[in-house]
């Protein structure tokens, strides 16, 4: 036989011999409250040759830190209150140990004690650690802040494991944003029981730096609540561009004309342009930075255009013109387009009307 067909019965054997281990399908770990009861969900397998020595003589037990250690549940000697529910004939171990002790964090074993043959020790353990306090819920994504585009449609779940399920907590979302669905138990792949809420909501400017908090409210126990918040970023392009204009009002030619450009983006706009419209439709660079100083004369009438850069920058307008013997008023417009924008202006009927420039 050539390697790779050993290999392939190899294989064969082991898959037709899956239905002849001891196998246990538990949760590897279980976080518990100090004083609350904890649910430990529990299925095993086994091989076939032990089927007919599974009857009601069979004892399930539990052990603790180590196959062969101390019994914790049984019928003659018990560390701890608790009783198996599961039905032991339907291979179901679930079992409950009530007012769980905080000194008990440890491995737990679970043990099938029947008349022999049936004695066995599954070798998968559940790592059961008790907290004094009521653990905090998670919250997803799973970050402490979260950085979203104006206008992105967010989803925050919040969850947390029900391990004793005859106490369960109230979930509140502050603030409440959106719409919500309302807390409801799900059972994870092990069986553990989650409470899980979750609010839909766009983001919005007005969110930026928001701090949304999931609480869990436990009516047992320290009766404080237990939260997880994340920061909320929203970021957005500039808006509500602006132009200012220093001093305000007509001035005398001569005089200093400063034009500031101001614009509301998160993060803050980092770079502005100045740019003067030369006639034809055409911007052309005057400054780079948020102000743009002239000396009011002829040759500096015109439109000004101002941009705040981050991504898509909206443009604002100003225009310097002569009102009437070497008197300049500056016209300032609040502009929310874009570059684009500006372009089809020029093109359609509603370019900016401009007054030739005078030639001095
Ligand atoms: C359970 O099975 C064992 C053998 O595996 C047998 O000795 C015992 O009598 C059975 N008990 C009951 C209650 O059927
Ligand atoms: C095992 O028993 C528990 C308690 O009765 C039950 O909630 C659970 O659904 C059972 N699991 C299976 C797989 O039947
Ligand atoms: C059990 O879980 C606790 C808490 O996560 C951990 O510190 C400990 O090492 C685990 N024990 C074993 C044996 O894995
Ligand atoms: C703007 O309009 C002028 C005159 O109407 C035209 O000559 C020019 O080509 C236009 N510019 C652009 C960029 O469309």
């Amino acid at each position: 036989m050539s390697g790779p067909k050993v290999l392939v019965v190899i294989i064969w054997i082991l898959r037709g011999a899956a239905s002849n281990t001891w196998e246990i399908k538990m949760p590897q770990k279980i976080d518990v409250i100090s004083g609350f009861c904890v649910q430990i969900p529990c299925q095993f397998e086994f091989p076939d040759t032990f089927k007919k020595s599974l009857n009601k003589s069979v004892e399930a037990m539990w052990k603790k830190r180590s196959t062969y250690g101390a019994n914790v549940l049984s019928s003659e000697f018990s560390l701890l209150k608790g009783n198996v529910i599961g039905n032991i004939l339907n291979k179901n171990c679930t079992t409950v140990f009530h007012n769980f002790p905080a000194e008990f964090s440890d491995i737990y074993f679970f043990r099938l004690q029947g008349p022999e043959p049936l004695i066995y020790t599954f070798t998968d353990g559940v790592n059961i650690t008790v907290h004094k306090d009521v653990p905090p819920p998670i919250l997803n994504p799973h970050v402490q802040v979260l950085e979203v585009l104006e206008g992105t449609k967010l989803t925050l779940t919040c969850s947390t494991v029900i391990s004793c399920p005859s106490i369960q907590p109230l979930m509140h979302w502050n603030p409440q944003l959106g719409e919500q669905l309302t807390p409801a138990l799900q059972e994870d792949e092990f069986g553990q029981t989650l409470l899980v809420s979750s609010q839909m909501f766009n983001a919005t400017p007005l969110n930026d730096r928001l701090k949304v908090s999931c609480s869990l409210l436990y009516s047992q126990g320290a009766k404080r609540p237990v939260e997880t918040s994340i920061i909320l970023r929203v970021l957005y392009a500039p808006k509500n561009t602006i132009a200012l204009v220093s001093p305000s009002g007509p001035v005398s030619e001569g005089s200093v004309v400063i034009l500031s450009c101001h614009s509301d983006a998160n993060p803050a706009v980092r770079r502005y342009e100045w740019y003067k419209d030369s006639g034809s439709g055409k911007l052309e660079l005057q400054n780079q930075g948020q102000t743009l100083t002239m000396t009011a004369r002829s040759n500096v009438q015109g439109l000004y255009v101002c941009k705040g850069f981050e991504s898509m920058p909206p443009l604002t307008y100003a225009t310097l013109r002569k009102t009437s013997d070497s008197v300049y008023n500056v016209i300032q417009t609040r502009g929310s387009g874009t570059e684009e924008d500006y372009e089809n202006r020029n093109l359609s009927k509603h370019k900016p009307k401009l007054e030739p420039w005078p030639r001095s």
